[in-house]
This record gives C-alpha cells, structure tokens and sequence, in this order.
C-alpha cells in the first residue's frame, strides 16, 4: 500500500489526478490536501472518496507547517500542485501568488526534508510560464528562465527553490514543467473554458490583443499519464530532474475560437477583442524529448479531439461551473493603460 500526499488535488489538474490514481489503483491510499480557495472544490474528488478508507482529505493550507509536517509524515510519495494559478489574477493582486507559490513550497520542502528517510519521491509541479516567450523554435529545459507575469516569477521561484533543495540537502525532487492544460473540472478564468461557456451562455468570446498569442496545449488525461509515468519510473533516472511536459504544436487564440467555431456552430461563437495583458508571453512551444526519453511519455489527445472531449464536459455539466460565470472577468489595468475586465 502506497500512500500518496497531493497537495492542491481539489483544483484543476490535482483532481484530475487524484480521479485517474484512484480510479487506476485500488492499492494507493490517497491523502489530499487543499484549501479550498475559489479554484478548488470537494465536488471534484472521488465520488465515493469519503466514504472510502484508502482516501483522507484535509481542509487546510500549505502554509501550515505542523499540519504540512504530519502530512507528509505519513506519505512515501508527495505531489505538490497547490499553488495560485491564474496569469490575470496575478496581475490584478500577486501578495498571495508569492505566499502560497513561494512559501507554501518551502513548507513543503522543509517537509519532504525533515521525511527524506521516508518519502521515495517529491513531485513539484512547475510550469512552463517560468521561460517567458519562446527564444527560439521549440523550448527544451535549458531554454532561459524569463517569467513575465508575477504569477510566472512566483512559480520560478518555486521551481529554483525546489530545485536548490535537491542540491543542497538531496532530497528526492523531480521538477515537472506542463505547459497550458485544458479538459474538464478546469475554473472558467481559464481561456479555454471561458471561451466555451460564453459560446454557451450566448456571450462574445474576449480576446487580449489581436489573439496572435499561441501556446502549447496538453490534454489533462495526458498531463496524468505522464505523472504516472514519473511515480513509476526507476526513482533514480528522475530524482533531481526537470521535465517538460506537451506537445510540441502552437495554436494562437484566434485559432482556438476557430476550431471551436467548427465543434459548437458559428451562431455561438462571436469574438471579442480587449486590450494586451501586460506581462503576456508571446508563443510557447515544448519540446518534450526529455519526457520521451526517461518516462516514455507522448501525448495521446489531439488538440481537436482534447477540445471536444471538453466542450462535452462543460455541455453536461453546467451545474458544476454555473456559480463561477462572475469571475470569467478580472479587472486589471491593461499594457496600454487602460482599465479593462480581461
Ligand atoms: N492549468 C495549467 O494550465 C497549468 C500549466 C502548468 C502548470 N500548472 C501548475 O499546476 C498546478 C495545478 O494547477 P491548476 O490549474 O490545477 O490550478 P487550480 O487553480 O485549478 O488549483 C489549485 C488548487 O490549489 C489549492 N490551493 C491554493 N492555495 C492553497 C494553499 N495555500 N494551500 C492548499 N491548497 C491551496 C486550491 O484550492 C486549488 O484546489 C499549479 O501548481 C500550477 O501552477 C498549471
């Protein structure tokens, strides 16, 4: 029996997650643990999680070192996803982007130090947002590290932190870096579900800039597999690694609101364009050789066929993302100096 610490598994791709481990193995005991911040929800675990011995979950912050401390003491393998998450938010109020992003991953690592006799493996979740733009085709883990919204300078503080850890008092860390993930459970701040919930609702889809602004998306279920893939590898060839994770394919958000056009009907998918965001990275295109090379791991979901499987989701359950429609908007002041609901 495995027991498995995930921390921020109520939000987004946390839960994804802990859904996929627990579905997947019955042998894995799951301890979640989350502070149910507007980005995170008991909805989204398990449906018979509570009920079930080989599942715990604790209310609670990372910033709680005794409980952080007790947690960890129990598991053998500790996935660390809880953080801030939302570009735009972090530019309307970063204080708390640096608090949970930067300290409640000190929490933890002091953690993960204070077990290293126990815990096999520590999985940070960073992000792809610590490179900034793309400085050339393809962004591999040497691609400098140039974050351009305080949400980006957070994470890469995280990110180096952890990583000076592993250095400094080896403890057991892999560093994995997703780029943007989209699929169901994602909060409708989100481009992709705010895109497809305003094509719902009937509303203009809001664009930043011109939308030339192009990403690489990876579908969660394969965001999942790859951490699989990593809690299952021979713990030496990932241990002090950092990994990147997507699919080496760029879409602009134009192209998105097109392909959407194509799976949801023209009459609902007007576009609307707003000013830049400032701090906006520009393209973001992964290499993920490494990922091919240690885990095995390539995504398996097209882009198309990732953005179906989702606006099915967000079709068949407006219950679960129908009190969020108010914060689809933040208000911030835009590169140009404009106050605008982005
Ligand atoms: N969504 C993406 O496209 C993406 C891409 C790359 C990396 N990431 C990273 O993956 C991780 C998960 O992202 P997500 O999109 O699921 O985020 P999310 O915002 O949907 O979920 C974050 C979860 O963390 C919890 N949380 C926040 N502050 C906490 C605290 N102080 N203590 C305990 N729990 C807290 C929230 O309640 C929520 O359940 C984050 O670390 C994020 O930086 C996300």
């Amino acid at each position: 029996m495995k027991n498995i610490l995930i921390t921020g598994g109520a939000g987004f791709i946390g839960s994804n997650f802990v859904r996929y481990l627990y579905n997947k193995y019955p042998d894995y005991r799951l301890i979640v643990l989350d502070a149910l911040t507007y980005a995170g929800s008991v909805q989204n675990l398990p449906e018979n999680g509570f009920s079930s011995e080989r599942f715990e979950f604790w209310y609670g912050n990372v910033m709680n070192a005794d409980l952080v401390d007790a947690l960890v003491g129990k598991a053998d393998i500790v996935f660390h996803f809880a953080a801030e998450s939302h570009v735009t938010r972090s530019i309307f109020d970063n204080r708390l982007f640096f608090e949970t992003d930067v300290l409640g991953t000190q929490v933890v690592s002091n953690a993960v130090l204070r077990n290293r006799e126990r815990i096999e493996l520590f999985v940070h979740i960073s992000t792809s947002e610590v490179y900034g733009t793309a400085v050339g085709e393809v962004m591999d883990e040497d691609h400098p590290l140039n974050p351009m919204s305080p949400y980006a300078a957070a994470k890469c503080g995280a990110d180096r932190l952890v990583y000076s850890y592993w250095q400094t008092y080896n403890i057991p860390a892999v560093i994995i870096r997703p780029f943007n993930n989209f699929g169901p459970y994602q909060h409708l701040e989100k481009v992709i579900p705010r895109f497809i919930t305003s094509a719902i609702i009937g509303e203009p889809m809001t664009v930043h800039g011109d939308g030339s602004a192009r990403r690489d998306f990876l579908f969660v279920d394969d965001h999942c597999e790859a951490l699989d893939r990593v809690l299952h590898s021979d713990k030496q060839s990932v241990i002090g690694q950092v990994i990147n994770l997507g699919t080496k394919r760029d879409v602009s958000v134009l192209e998105i609101a097109e392909i959407l056009k194509s799976i949801m009907g023209e009459a609902h998918c007007d576009v609307e364009f707003v000013g830049n965001r400032p701090g906006q990275v520009f393209r973001h295109t992964c290499d993920a050789s490494k990922a091919e090379s240690l885990l095995g791991w390539r995504p398996s979901t097209s882009f198309e066929d990732g953005l179906r499987k989702t606006v099915d989701w967000y079709v068949a359950n407006r219950e679960w993302w129908e009190h969020q429609r108010w914060m689809r908007h933040i208000p911030i002041v835009t590169a140009d100096g404009k106050r605008e609901l982005h």
